[in-house]
């Protein structure tokens, strides 16, 4: 194990899309290629000198190069350094912690970087891609709690039950948008939140209304983003980049 002054017995850690990008080699995403993969964790303190961290706390670590430049998740014990963890509330558990994971974590940041540029549920309908994944879906189900009316955009059919269940008021499928058109299309979104990039993500930003804002999370289907600067400049629409890893 890499070492850390804070040795914990790893209970939890979710299975992310990076993990997978990690584990089949699709992506670049180990910078050694010994390093335990797991993006996040969970569990229990056994060895520490810190008194901020007793052994038999309870503790949650998300991002901070955890399977990528850290030994991850992926283990029965982890050792971490003091500012990568955070203590659980007694009676929150483990498995709850991991349950909302880094998927959880990342729409959450996504919502707050959005409600801090003053996207309000009173402005309008926002839009969420990559709807039935984690992200998308932790999103959806977060904005609904809060009062906003949130579009979900996938590319499944067949999942409209589960959309509506957590929160979707409508839902779009590959039908409802095209990868091609003009600059400016009809303003439709006070923000959004995308999972996906290249033309969903083009698609979103040239469908936002004066004054609106989509958050970058994911590029799923693709890293590329063709857009001219009308959306940015005529419409003053915002587009802001999320990185939980680096939070
Ligand atoms: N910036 C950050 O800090 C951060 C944190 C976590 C995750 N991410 C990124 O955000 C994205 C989503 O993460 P996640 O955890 O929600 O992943 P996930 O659970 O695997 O969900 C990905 C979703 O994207 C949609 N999708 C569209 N085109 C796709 C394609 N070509 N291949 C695969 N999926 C496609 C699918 O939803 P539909 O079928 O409903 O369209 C799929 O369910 C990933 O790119 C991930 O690396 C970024």
């Amino acid at each position: 194990l890499d070492p850390g002054p804070i040795g914990i017995r790893v209970h939890y850690s979710s299975v992310n899309y990076k993990d997978a990008l990690a584990a089949t080699g699709t992506g670049k995403i180990l910078r050694r290629p010994e390093v335990i993969g797991g993006l996040d964790l969970s569990g229990e303190v056994i060895v520490s000198e810190d008194p901020d961290f007793p052994c038999g706390s309870q503790v949650v670590a998300v991002g901070g190069g955890l399977g990528e430049s850290r030994d991850g998740g992926f283990s029965e014990y982890a050792r971490l350094p003091a500012d990568l963890l955070v203590r659980l509330d007694p009676g929150f558990g483990t498995r709850a912690a991991m349950q909302i994971g880094t998927a959880g974590f990342t729409a959450l940041l996504a919502i707050r970087r959005l409600q801090a540029l003053g996207i309000r549920p009173e402005d309008g309908p926002l839009v969420v891609s990559g709807a039935t994944g984690g992200v998308g879906s932790f999103a959806i189900n977060l904005l609904d709690g809060m009062g906003y009316a949130v579009s979900a955009l996938t590319h499944k059919s067949g999942c409209e039950a589960y959309l509506q269940a957590i929160g979707a008021q409508a839902i779009l499928g590959l039908e409802d948008w095209s990868p091609t058109g003009p600059p400016l299309l009809s303003a439709r979104w006070t923000g959004g939140i995308d999972n996906v990039g290249g033309a969903e993500l083009s698609w979103m930003i040239r469908s936002t209304r004066r004054g609106g804002a989509i958050a970058s999370v994911g590029m799923a289907a693709s890293p590329e983003l063709r857009v001219t600067v009308f959306p940015f400049i005529l419409r003053g629409v915002s587009l802001i980049g999320i990185n939980s890893t680096e939070v």
